[in-house]
């Protein structure tokens, strides 16, 4: 198996809650691969890279090999499940630094997942120093921090290229028929992809919507859909990783752990543990009941947030995200980096040890700390960071999500509560 799951830091009577949900959590995996579960008509994430992503990419391959315009930037627009999945694999898989190297592949930015003019002013002077090309995302085609950014750069799009060649520059991701962003595509003759009607925003990156952007980008998403492809075809059984995952989580909330901290090995994974953060905030998150889930980068927040971790309210569970070998493998070639000996500090264990052995010794000396200190975690260990290890997953946590939002008898698909902000701010903006 490529990615494990390890529980040995799980006290025994969260172990033992667990073990009484296997069956309840195979009845709702059963349910989801069958369609037939709550929010049926949203299940098409399910097998999705084998039902169509794969027919799909290739589709995306040729179109974008078709395209008659040169660019060295690809600028995304959108929010929520319409971007968090490309930011991940982007924020991932680039060099840290890129923004400081020579690089031949075309720049990925994001726009319109905020309201800020200050940044969209910046964006504006990032398309004024490149060529570039523009995928608007939105599957209802009107939310509003999207609508508003895709208005501005449409603006300056045409006042830079002429209203011909600008609607060449812009790719569209909405629905197959509704919505005004499908009316423009049509108008305007854009190139345009759709998001499927049986897939919801935080459950859409193996589709079109990160499919395009990253495709553009010169990520591997054949190896992006192989991982989740290699993951759906787990057995629906209780040694599923979904399942365990699901039952872990459930069974801490029975124990009163209302909090669930995401830690991550590496900052690489920053937007990772955002995209995992949406998807279980928003799906879970109902009829008052839910897990609150955030993140902390380890070891950078280990000095902001270690203390309350270990000794703070007791309403925490954590789940660890490590990834084991730490190889910056650019092009096949591994790089690793040993620490010098030095009689200037009195560190002198470190002499001669890899980076990431201390990196993975502090992984391993929290999580039993934070054992001992009352916070149940489990480790999920990823071998290396690639695409195909992202979408692998991707695809267990949209599964394991859908899974432990039935054992709180919640909709995953939905997301009613977000409306109010909405309505509140649209009222506002309108009377100012
Ligand atoms: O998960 C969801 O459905 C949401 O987070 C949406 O992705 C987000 O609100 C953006 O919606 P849209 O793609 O319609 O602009």
């Amino acid at each position: 198996m490529t990615v494990s799951i390890d529980t040995q830091f799980v006290h025994p009577d969260i172990a033992q809650e667990a073990q009484g949900l296997h069956e309840q959590a195979c009845t709702a995996l059963a349910a989801l691969a069958a369609g037939t579960c709550r929010g049926k008509e949203w299940t098409g994430f399910f097998d999705y890279p084998r039902q169509a992503g794969f027919d799909l990419n290739q589709r995306i391959k040729t179109a974008i090999a078709q395209l008659p315009l040169a660019y060295d930037h690809v600028l995304v627009l959108g929010i929520g499940g319409s971007f968090q999945g490309t930011l991940a694999v982007h924020e991932a898989l680039t060099h840290s630094y890129h923004h400081l190297l020579p690089s031949n592949r075309p720049q990925l930015s994001f726009c319109g997942c905020h309201l800020s003019e200050t940044l969209t002013l910046e964006c504006i002077d990032a398309l004024d120093r490149s060529e570039p090309l523009v995928v608007v995302i939105s599957k209802s085609g009107n939310t509003i921090e999207t609508a508003l950014a895709f208005r501005i750069i449409k603006q300056y799009l045409v006042q830079r290229y002429g209203a011909e060649t600008a609607y060449t520059r812009l790719i569209t991701i909405t629905d197959a028929e509704r919505g005004s962003l499908r009316a423009f595509s049509q108008k305007h003759n854009c190139l345009s992809f759709a998001v499927p009607n049986n897939v919801g925003g935080r459950y859409s990156v193996l589709t079109a919507v990160g499919l395009l952007p990253l495709s553009l980008a010169q990520y591997d998403t054949d190896a992006l859909l192989q991982g989740a492809a290699s993951f759906f075809a787990q057995p629906h059984d209780k040694h599923n990783q979904a399942v365990q995952y699901a039952v872990f989580r459930n069974a801490c909330y029975r124990h009163g752990k209302l909090i669930e901290v995401l830690s991550c090995s590496d900052p690489k994974l920053r937007a990772c543990a955002d995209w995992w953060k949406q998807l279980f905030g928003e799906s879970e998150g109902k009829d008052g009941k839910g897990i609150f889930p955030t993140t902390m980068l380890l070891t950078t927040d280990l000095h902001a947030l270690g203390q309350y971790l270990q000794e703070g309210k007791r309403h925490l569970l954590e789940t660890f995200l490590t990834i084991t070998n730490p190889a910056h493998n650019a092009h096949g070639v591994e790089r690793r980096l040993r620490i010098p000996a030095s009689d200037d500090d009195n560190l002198a264990f470190a002499a001669n040890k890899f980076l990431h052995d201390i990196n993975l010794a502090a992984v391993q000396g929290t999580q039993a700390a934070h054992c001992k200190g009352n916070v149940p975690n489990i480790n999920i260990t990823v071998p290396q960071l690639d695409e195909f290890h992202l979408g692998y997953l991707f695809a267990c946590w949209q599964t394991a999500c859908a899974i432990s939002s039935a054992l709180l008898d919640v909709n995953p698909f939905d997301q009613p509560g977000v409306e109010v902000y909405k309505k509140n701010m649209l009222e506002l903006a309108s009377s100012n």
